[in-house]
């Protein structure tokens, strides 16, 4: 059994719909303000070890808007909710170059072992308008071919998703051990 430690359902179900034993922990850890997800999820790991006897995942993740060079990126949780999907769309207004990138990455960790790091990409565009009632955060927005990712189930967003590339990679490091 993992501790997933996450206040956020959505990415817990995510995760549970990939691995199967895993187990919500909604004890909180630091989210540093770094340049990159990965050093955001090692300063995580290393706190979450220090309260929670493992094995224990967290993941950072983050929307990566190409005319925006990579806003809101790092700053995507802050971003959402402060301006939200609304903020977003109103900056790409006219823009018409709106492809973007979620990127996810999981940090693994067991007492006494250095933690491992998975990451995983998905591109896609940004939509016109907002779509779909399922997922959570930027899901209504990002388009992936002629759906937003909102309008998928959870097992169609899993096969294609950044979480669940990274999450995959997880799955199969361990069953490789
Ligand atoms: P964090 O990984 O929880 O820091 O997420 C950063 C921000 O991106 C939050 O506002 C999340 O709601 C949003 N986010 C993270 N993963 C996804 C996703 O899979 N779809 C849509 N939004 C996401």
């Amino acid at each position: 059994m993992i501790y997933f430690v996450t206040g956020n359902r959505g990415k817990f179900e995510e995760a549970l719909g990939i691995l199967g034993e895993v187990e919500q922990r909604n004890i909180g850890y630091p989210e540093i303000q770094a340049e990159a997800l990965e050093d955001v999820a090692v300063f995580g790991i290393w706190d979450v070890l220090k309260r929670l006897a493992g094995p224990v995942m967290i993941e950072d993740a983050g929307l990566f808007i190409d005319s925006l060079r990579g806003f809101p990126g790092v700053y995507s949780a802050y971003v959402f909710d402060t301006i939200g999907n609304d903020g977003i769309l109103k900056l790409l207004d006219g823009v018409k170059e709106r492809r973007a990138t979620f990127r996810s990455v999981v940090a693994y960790g067991e007492p006494g072992m250095e933690p491992v790091l998975f990451s995983g990409e998905l591109e896609g565009t940004i939509a016109l308008e907002p779509r779909g009632s399922g997922g959570f955060g930027y899901d209504p927005i990002f388009r992936v071919g002629e759906k937003t990712i909102a309008e998928m189930g959870l097992d169609e967003k899993n096969r294609i998703s950044h979480r669940g590339v990274s999450i995959r990679a997880l799955k199969v490091w361990l069953s490789s051990r």
